[in-house]
């Protein structure tokens, strides 16, 4: 027998089938053989939220969250984010391998070449209230840019795929940065590609009337490494929106507009913000037990913690941890990054939050760094799509090369009425409402 197989045996039949392992799964269709008569449709996995499916195979991040690892194409992300600028890792995220000095000259003039944006964006950006969350002027905005590009839909054309993914990398920044000005009434400020990727983009959000704008290196390099942080991580929540929304052959602008409209949930990349009004609500260090309490008593959540994957400290929080006092060399100390620091010591020795294996994630600490380098908090998810357009725009790219992939469409259990026939109006008598 196939030591590689699971033998299942239906009880409601007494039949027993071989089912394949490999990679260490089951194929699903495989279980729909199992059925008690010829009109059986067979059986199906049940899976809300996707706890335990894998809905690809992917070559592009791998996560170990027992362990706290995080690899992009095999390079671990700290040597990544020591060592690299975040324009090497989109390359290598994007196309397998770090490049060549020469690769990287010719990506960065690509992505250079494509950071402005068509005039016509100004006007729809003009459309927002100045209060307007900047996420979600960003989401739609990069779904507009859809109706610029007439070749936008060819999907299946790599050089069109290419072009389209330089396009968003290298105008996501420019997106984010006039959503910023707009809110603050600011006028825009054009791309300077003399300036490296992250040196433009604070360019584009912070030049006033000097000349020329001169980004302070150490922000800028913090920034560079927060991108290179935020820019892959799986099959995330974003990711799989994006994957299912390029299923269908929708074209890369709204299928990334999807990922990042999917981004910011305050579960998943709204966390970040939703962090800094945790620690302005806590207000002080000695406030910290009491809000520790009221999570234990199920009053809420401790934002910036926990992970379905990493059960174990996320190798990211880590990093940007050390990157914060980066920063507040150049900034001054964040007060709030003290009451962080207290909540962390406090759950990592607490009962409730060691049993549930609740470390500190990639937003935990990231907002302080924002706040602390002069980004308002409703800016951070933005600051998170940035460089997570790379990372959906890869698994975009590999779901749409996979010959395995189709339309995604998942199955249900269906729990409403049996057939039933139609009442007349005036007969019809009002339910209660179920
Ligand atoms: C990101 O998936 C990714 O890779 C995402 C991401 C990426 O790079 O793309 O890493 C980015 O989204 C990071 C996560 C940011 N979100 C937050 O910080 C929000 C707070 N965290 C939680 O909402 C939660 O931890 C999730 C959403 C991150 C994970 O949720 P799960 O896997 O569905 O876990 P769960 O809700 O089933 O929680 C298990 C238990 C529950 O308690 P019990 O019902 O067993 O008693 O842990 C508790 C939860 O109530 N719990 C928390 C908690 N997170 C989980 N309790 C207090 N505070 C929390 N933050």
């Amino acid at each position: 027998m196939d030591k590689n197989t699971l033998s299942i045996t239906d009880n409601r039949t007494g039949k027993t089938y071989s089912v394949a392992v490999s990679d260490g799964t089951i194929r699903t269709m495989d279980l729909r053989q199992i059925k008690t008569d010829a009109e059986d449709f067979g059986l199906m996995g049940y899976d809300p939220a996707f706890m335990n499916t894998a809905s690809c195979r992917s070559a592009i991040t791998f996560i170990d969250g027992e362990k706290g690892i995080l690899r992009y194409r095999g390079y671990p992300i700290e040597d990544l984010a020591e060592t690299c600028s975040f324009l090497e890792v989109a390359y290598l995220i994007l196309h397998g391998d770090l490049p060549t000095e020469d690769q990287l000259n010719e990506w960065a003039d690509q992505v250079r070449h494509h950071t402005m944006l068509h005039e016509t964006t100004k006007k729809f950006l003009e459309g927002f209230r100045y209060d307007a969350h900047p996420m979600a002027m960003f989401v739609s905005t990069v779904a507009a840019l859809a109706t610029v590009y007439p070749d936008v839909r060819k999907v299946l054309d790599p050089e069109v795929r290419a072009r389209q993914i330089a396009r968003l990398v290298g105008k996501v920044p420019t997106i984010a940065a006039y959503c910023y000005r707009h809110s603050l009434g600011y006028p825009y400020v054009y791309p300077d590609n003399d300036l490296s990727y992250t040196e433009n983009f604070m360019n584009m959000l912070w030049k006033m009337v000097e000349p020329k704008y001169s980004a302070n290196p150490a922000l800028a390099r913090a920034l560079d490494v927060l991108f290179i942080l935020h820019a892959d991580h799986e099959q995330n929540c974003s990711a799989n929106a994006m994957r299912a929304v390029g299923s269908s052959q929708a074209d890369p602008f709204l299928a990334t507009a999807a990922a990042a409209a999917a981004l910011s949930g305050p579960l998943h990349g709204g966390a970040n913000e939703e962090v800094l009004k945790m620690l302005d609500e806590i207000g002080s260090v000695a406030n910290v037990p009491a809000y520790v309490e009221k999570v234990k008593a199920g009053k809420g959540k401790l934002m910036g913690f926990g992970h379905r994957v990493y059960k174990n400290y996320d190798p990211r929080a880590r990093i940007i941890k050390w990157t914060a006092d980066r920063v507040f060399e150049v900034t001054g100390r964040n007060p709030k990054l003290d009451i962080a620091l207290e909540l962390e010591r406090i759950a990592l020795q607490d009962e409730y939050f060691v049993t549930r294996k609740l470390y500190p994630n990639v937003d935990f600490y990231s907002g302080i760094i924002y706040k602390a380098m002069g980004f308002s908090p409703d800016m951070f998810t933005v600051l998170f799509a940035i460089p997570r357009t790379v990372g959906w725009l890869a698994q975009w790219q590999e779901m749409l090369t996979d010959p395995e992939q189709k339309i995604a469409r998942p199955r249900q259990i269906y729990t409403g009425q049996e057939t039933r026939k139609v009442v007349p109006l005036e007969k019809r008598v009002a339910h209660a409402v179920v």
